[in-house]
């Protein structure tokens, strides 16, 4: 497959299973995400592994995060809980916003979201695939705070990686007319 239909290929993995990536393929996808565009070189972002028994806290995080803001039942309790358990590696990214007359925090923001991308790009070639996944619980101070997230930080996304499972989905053909134009002043 050429690079150019691999990236027109791209597809998130919803369902993954383990094993996760090894110790040296985490390097190499670290490597690949800090290869992103970068505005004056600042480095606005960075990475936490969460992997093996690390999960069950995470996953009893995220409960306490819901649980912060809305009752849930021992059934959402659960799911949630489990949710952590739906990858074997879980890579949180997030910016660090560094001050610089030049480069406004959105830049930064941006950064971290081709950083991220990068990742997911080099796991695919290494036939792991992964989810950027979100949900406003990762935005909670419990959350924040349970990560070790400093003020003038943001969660960029958690992101699921392992080996898929289950069948690749099919991808739709893009209609780039709905979002490209050419300008012509
Ligand atoms: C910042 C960000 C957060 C996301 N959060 C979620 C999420 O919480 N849940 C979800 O189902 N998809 C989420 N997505 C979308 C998926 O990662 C994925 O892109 C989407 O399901 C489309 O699948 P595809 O990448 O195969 O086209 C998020 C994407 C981004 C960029």
């Amino acid at each position: 497959m050429s690079t150019l239909e691999f990236l027109t290929q791209r597809v998130s993995f919803p369902k993954v299973e383990a094993p996760g990536p090894t110790t040296e393929q985490l390097v190499k996808l670290f490597a690949a995400a800090g290869r992103a565009p970068d505005h004056m070189q600042l480095k606005p972002w960075r990475f936490m592994v969460i992997q093996g028994e690390a999960r069950e806290a995470f996953g009893k995080l995220m409960v306490a995060a819901k649980e912060a803001t809305s009752e849930i039942d021992d059934t959402k309790r659960d799911r949630l809980y489990n949710n952590a358990f739906r990858a074997p590696t879980i890579i949180i990214a997030v910016t660090v916003f560094k001050t610089h007359e030049k480069v406004p925090e959105v830049e930064q923001i941006l950064s971290t979201g081709a950083a991220v991308q990068n990742l997911l790009l080099a796991a695919e070639t290494m036939g792991l695939g992964g989810m950027w996944r979100t949900g406003n619980i990762m935005f909670e101070p419990v959350m924040r705070e349970g990560l070790g997230i400093a003020a003038h930080e943001t969660i960029a996304g958690a992101i699921y990686l392992g080996t898929p499972a289950g069948k690749r989905k099919s991808i739709k053909a893009l209609n780039l007319d709905s979002f490209v134009a050419y300008w012509r002043g």
